[in-house]
């Protein structure tokens, strides 16, 4: 059994496995951390979404918890005026290139974005920053999947999957800058690529930018609906 470490999450005591970043060992002892570009199985954190930040004593900035790997005695805050407000302006940032339309997309009701919305208090459209173009052409072409760019938050979840768990090599990011998003090698429609039909994209995309075409409501887990 993996050695264990016993560290304070909230001023309580809690235990994790030596080494376990700060973002799992918190959601092991059920405290919830807002997080989008995270998972478990990912050797090294994407780091792209920056919701999970977090104070820990002794540091004079806050630091993400998806990254950031626990420490026997470490005293760990998940809530503070300044990472609520840094949580709050990263999401704003997701979402001015977010492609808004719930009420046509599949996801409406089981949206991240829509999740995260309530738990940060933040609108799904908020005004503080300049709301970017999202003219991208949706790629329809596959039999299974429909990649809609405009509605990516570059959470690179399914470029890690394509590739490192996968290995297709199919999707990647493509451009720089504000132009960034994802797409199949070399541009081509995903119908002509090498795309091994795992659909793996689909479903850990956590919004609605690769979905499969047969999706619906309620495949997915559900929240109470949000209008878009
Ligand atoms: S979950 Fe930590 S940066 Fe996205």
């Amino acid at each position: 059994m993996s050695e264990q470490v016993g560290f304070f999450l909230d001023d309580k005591p809690v235990q994790a496995r030596a080494g376990e970043k700060i973002l799992w060992a918190a959601l092991d002892n059920g405290v919830y951390i807002p997080h989008l570009c995270a998972e478990r199985e990912r050797e090294e954190p994407f780091g792209a979404c920056r919701l999970c930040f977090v104070e820990v004593e002794g540091r004079d900035l806050p630091v993400l918890a998806c990254s950031e790997p626990v420490v026997a005695e470490m005293r760990v805050h998940t809530r503070s005026e300044r990472v609520d407000r840094l949580r709050r302006t990263a999401f704003e940032l997701l979402m001015s290139h977010h492609d808004l339309d719930c009420k046509n997309c599949v996801r409406n009701g089981s949206c991240s974005l829509q999740q995260l919305a309530k738990t940060l208090k933040v609108s799904l459209r908020p005004k503080r920053f300049r709301k970017l173009p999202t003219e991208a052409p949706i790629d329809d072409s596959h039999p299974d999947i429909v990649l809609n760019p405009n509605r990516c938050i570059l959470c690179g979840k399914c470029v890690w999957v394509c590739n490192e768990v996968e290995g297709s090599g199919v999707l990647d990011f493509v451009f720089r800058g504000l132009r960034t998003r994802v797409a199949p090698f070399r541009l081509e429609p995903l119908a002509q690529s090498a795309c091994k039909e795992c659909l793996r994209c689909a479903d850990v995309c956590p919004v609605g930018a690769l979905t499969r075409k047969q999706e619906t409501e309620g495949e997915r887990e559900k929240v109470p609906e949000v209008k878009g």
